[in-house]
């Protein structure tokens, strides 16, 4: 693991948006895992600020979100799909059928599943995933479990997260109770992985997962097992393992 702590959420974020960067000036045609939740707006606002100028090209990269709410309509200002546009897509020259997040609004969620896997091997599989943790370990919304689920699958949100997500949304009863989630094979295939954590309520959970058994109780844990992980922090996240 490379580990970078940095001392504000702010140079987290730009620590790990010179990762993202030199990934797409150095291919052209990556493939990013992307997250969402509070973690990567740094990042995201970073990339966009870089980007300023237009000088980064991003027509040839694709992009994979690793989960969507489940039912949601992808112009649903809550949906994942909404958060990706509003804070990055429409900042980027991305070619709209370059963009992939699983569909909320599917009818037929086993379908989807599957065709959101075959969308990422078609491509040759991700360069380069994001990806923020849970206080309890999750990775995308892989939560606890008795087992790793490997692939792309519906999921039922656990109340910790339903509350964690719950002032994007204003109270937590309309957090949606599902949502559509890479698993954790699809997560450890991507060729490199940038974790992202910030905040002391974080600095427990990293210490467990980069130090703890590995085990589907703790499903960030898996990727003490992947080659390339670049774990960058702020300080109140590292606090536990320096
Ligand atoms: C988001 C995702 C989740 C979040 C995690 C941390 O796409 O997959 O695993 O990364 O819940 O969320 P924040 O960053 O809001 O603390």
């Amino acid at each position: 693991i490379n580990l970078k702590i940095a001392d504000t959420y702010e140079e987290m974020s730009r620590e790990a948006a010179k990762i993202v960067i030199t990934q797409v000036t150095n291919k052209a045609d990556s493939v990013l895992g992307l997250a969402t939740g509070s973690t990567p707006l740094g990042l995201y606002e970073e990339i966009v600020k870089t980007n300023k100028k237009k000088e980064i090209d991003f027509s040839k990269v694709r992009t994979f979100n690793l989960d969507e709410y489940y039912p949601i309509h992808p112009e649903d200002p809550y949906s994942y799909a909404h958060y990706m546009d509003v804070h990055l897509f429409d900042y980027l020259n991305l070619s709209r059928k370059h963009i992939h997040l699983p569909d909320g609004a599917t009818t037929n969620v086993e379908q989807e599943c599957r065709d959101y896997e075959a969308k990422i091997k078609s491509v040759g599989g991700i360069d380069l995933q994001v990806l923020g943790i849970g206080t309890n370990g999750h990775i995308g919304f892989n939560e606890p479990n008795h087992y790793f689920e490997k692939r792309t699958h519906l999921v039922d949100l656990n109340q910790e997260t339903i509350e964690a997500n719950a002032h994007f949304f204003g109270c937590s009863s309309k957090v949606p109770s599902q949502a559509i989630s890479m698993g954790i094979a699809s997560i450890m295939e991507a060729k490199r992985i940038l974790l992202l954590a910030s905040g002391k309520q974080k600095a427990e959970v990293i210490e467990k997962a980069l130090f703890g058994k590995i085990s589907p109780q703790l499903p960030a844990s898996i990727l003490q097992l992947h080659k390339e992980v670049y774990l960058v922090l702020d300080q109140e996240a590292a606090a536990s393992i320096i």
